[in-house]
């Protein structure tokens, strides 16, 4: 009876993960919805609770758990089974020819030599290894022999398959290695990098720089959280299965690797000559500005796996490939005017106003010049001509000037000493590069934009609020802190211009149900210097509750991994200052939710293994290695993956690996499980 129970939830478990992972499949790898928000988390949320009631049959490839595991102390070295070579490049229709001819001379005139070509996504190169159909680890390219293994993080990639669904009845292949470019798309990077802006945080120079040092988080939960892609576009069949077909060309491959559930490079072309090659790039110059990625180039490859196998490497890279790299746009326009913009923090940035140009497809009329000692380098003046580019494609920058066509007179715009909104002298803090206003209270440039942050969609989420009422707010003095917001009725809406009996029910509904957000939205919209959306759910996370945080010392937030000196001396003082302390008690007495609810463990700080870092190496006799890390968990303890000196005790199982070799090189206790199990 128990038996045939337990079967019947095993088989209930694993038809829900089936169909989450067929949904899952249609959402991110084909983008075609199956099936709505709503019904998807009801189907997930009947796992979530399944799995909690029987922890043993949680596998990793389960669709729940994606994100979760806890952060790493540093990231282990994988030795690639296969090279990841880098590319030669070609910059004209010349050099494609010379490679071209070079093909031809290797593998002879009668050879009928087709391409495929494909657009060279911007990213970071990823090397994923499947055994029968799980994924078993993911490493960055590394130096093309190592990278580093980073597993947990491309977990967190939706796009990225846990398990290759078997397809019919046919197996995947017993060992399969997958390639693929990991990218942020140009959307997530702005939103991202306005987040990171807003709060005084250091931006991103480019979405590959950004989706690298996502990549290269210890937590887990940044990368979680920040829409990472990955698009395949090779495949090595390492060991084959029964049913694994004979590949034979680099198409077939992709043709393969789509049917195994992986997402590919969307443009992609074949090509039998070179003429085809030279037409299909010149498209595609301009159809990439119009992808949710960057892209610098075309990658060409030679279509026959023999060839390839034929013309083989030198020392850097493949015969049978070349990148074929755009040229970058510049293009000459004016200077029309040179703006001063305050931010939220006070910072005063210089902006450059364009005689609008077209720029990777879209128009630019506004190119932001940074600060004052970057305006002063380039010696950016009104009336000049400057050449303009788009930095990665993306942000529109000035990069020079054109002194011969500079006119008579012009005048070069120095940092001013006040404020060019509220007259308030300006300072600049020391080590800083940035001028800042010095008056955070009065400013009116400051407080709308920090008003605007307070609805914005990242913080309270306030959608019936915008700028022109909120400025139309301040004007009349309705509003002086966010907490005001709070204590609007419906009718001091309607005493505003333009203002219909339905935007104003709107407006005050959305302010009401802002009240009930969750805690790292309330800390995050209250805009701390260095503190963003990510730092505020660290922070949400640790504390739960504002109060908690309101009495947490330095020590404590630099004790958070992710915090450091700098942010947690900002947030000490920041909620130290006495208007905060006030507005937080209105915004309280307004009914605005101040906590989250704790998870419910009662942890009991007493216990031997409270606290403690562990890691687990071998086969346990008895527990799984789920049931050992929950055990672990649920006394307050850590799992680490990997044997630092910040590692308490090694779970020691079975023919354990090389971590409990290093964990007695480093003088770190083990446990066997009995003795594990007997202490806790
Ligand atoms: S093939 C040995 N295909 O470009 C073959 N690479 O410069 C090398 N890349 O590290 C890879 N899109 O990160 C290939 N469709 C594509 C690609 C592509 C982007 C990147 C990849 C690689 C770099 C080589």
């Amino acid at each position: 009876m128990a038996v045939s129970m337990t079967q019947s939830v095993e088989q209930r478990i694993e038809s829900l993960r089936r169909i989450l992972r067929q949904h899952n499949h249609a959402y991110y790898v084909l983008d075609k919805p199956s099936i709505s928000d709503g019904e998807y988390d009801k189907i997930y949320q009947e796992l979530v609770a399944l799995e909690a009631q029987h922890p043993k049959l949680i596998t990793p490839d389960s669709p729940t758990q994606r994100v979760g595991d806890a952060p790493l102390d540093h990231f282990e070295q994988v030795t690639h089974l296969n090279r990841l070579y880098s590319l030669d490049n070609a910059f004209n229709t010349n050099d494609l020819q010379a490679w071209r001819d070079r093909l031809v001379k290797q593998l002879g005139e009668e050879a009928a030599i087709e391409f495929m070509a494909e657009l060279k996504l911007d990213g970071l190169a990823i090397s994923l290894m499947y055994e029968d159909g799980l994924l078993r680890y993911g490493a960055t390219r590394g130096n093309g022999q190592v990278g580093e293994d980073i597993t947990q993080n491309l977990r967190t990639i939706r796009s990225i398959p846990l398990k290759i669904p078997v397809q019919g009845t046919a197996a995947p292949p017993k060992k399969l290695e997958v390639r693929a470019e990991a990218l942020m798309p140009i959307a997530s990077f702005l939103r991202l990098n306005e987040d990171r802006r807003k709060a005084g945080e250091p931006e991103f120079m480019n979405p590959r720089n950004a989706c690298a040092g996502s990549l290269r988080q210890l937590d887990p939960q940044v990368p979680a959280s920040r829409n990472l892609d990955a698009l395949f576009y090779t495949g090595i069949i390492i060991e084959p299965g029964p049913d694994t077909p004979t590949i034979t060309t680099h198409q077939a491959m992709l043709d393969y690797l789509a049917s195994l559930g992986f997402k590919l490079n969307p443009v992609r072309q074949h090509c039998t000559h070179l003429d085809d090659l030279e037409q299909t790039i010149a498209q595609w110059d301009t159809q990439r500005h119009s992808m949710p990625f960057n892209s610098d180039g075309v990658v060409v490859k030679v279509n026959d796996l023999r060839q390839q196998d034929r013309l083989g490497y030198t020392a850097k890279s493949p015969r049978w490939a070349v990148a074929y790299k755009y040229p970058p746009e510049v293009k000459p326009t004016k200077v029309l005017d040179i703006e001063l913009s305050v931010g939220r923090t006070g910072n005063i940035t210089p902006v450059a106003v364009l005689e609008p140009v077209i720029l990777a497809g879209t128009q630019v009329q506004r190119a932001s010049l940074h600060n004052f000692d970057e305006l002063g380098e380039k010696d950016v003046r009104i009336g000049d001509t400057v050449d303009v580019h788009k930095a990665a494609e993306i942000i529109p920058e000035v990069l020079r000037v054109h002194l011969k066509q500079r006119p008579q007179k012009t005048k070069a715009v120095e940092p001013p000493a006040t404020c060019p909104v509220c007259d308030a002298p300006t300072m600049r803090k020391e080590g800083e590069v940035a001028l800042r206003c010095s008056a955070p209270k009065t400013c009116p440039a400051q407080r709308a934009n920090r008003f605007e942050h307070w609805v914005s969609r990242q913080a309270m989420d306030i959608d019936g609020v915008g700028p022109a009422l909120l400025e139309q707010l301040m004007e009349r003095e309705l509003i002086d802190t966010p907490a005001d917001l709070y204590t609007l009725s419906v009718n001091d809406f309607l005493t505003l211009d333009r203002i219909k009996e339905k935007s104003a029910q709107n407006a005050y509904t959305s302010i009401q149900a802002s009240t009930d957000r969750p805690l790292a939205r309330l800390i995050n919209a209250l805009g701390m210097p260095h503190v963003g959306k990510e730092t505020a759910v660290l922070l949400a996370n640790t504390f739960y509750s504002m109060d908690a945080l309101c009495r947490a010392s330095d020590a404590d937030l630099v004790a958070i991994d992710g915090v450091g000196p700098k942010v947690a001396e900002s947030i000490v003082t920041f909620l130290a200052d006495p208007d905060t302390v006030l507005l937080l008690e209105d915004l309280k007495a307004a009914g605005v939710r101040m906590a989250d609810e704790k998870p419910e463990t009662k942890v009991d700080a007493s216990h031997p293994f409270f606290g403690k870092t562990f890691v687990l190496t071998g086969t346990l006799p008895t527990l799984g290695r789920q049931d050992a890390e929950e055990k672990i968990r649920a006394v307050g303890g850590k799992v680490s993956s990997s044997v630092s000196k910040k590692t308490d005790f090694v779970l020691l199982g079975d023919s354990p690996g090389s971590k409990a070799a290093k964990a007695e090189q480093l003088g770190v206790p083990s446990l066997s499980e009995a003795e594990f199990l007997a202490q806790l």
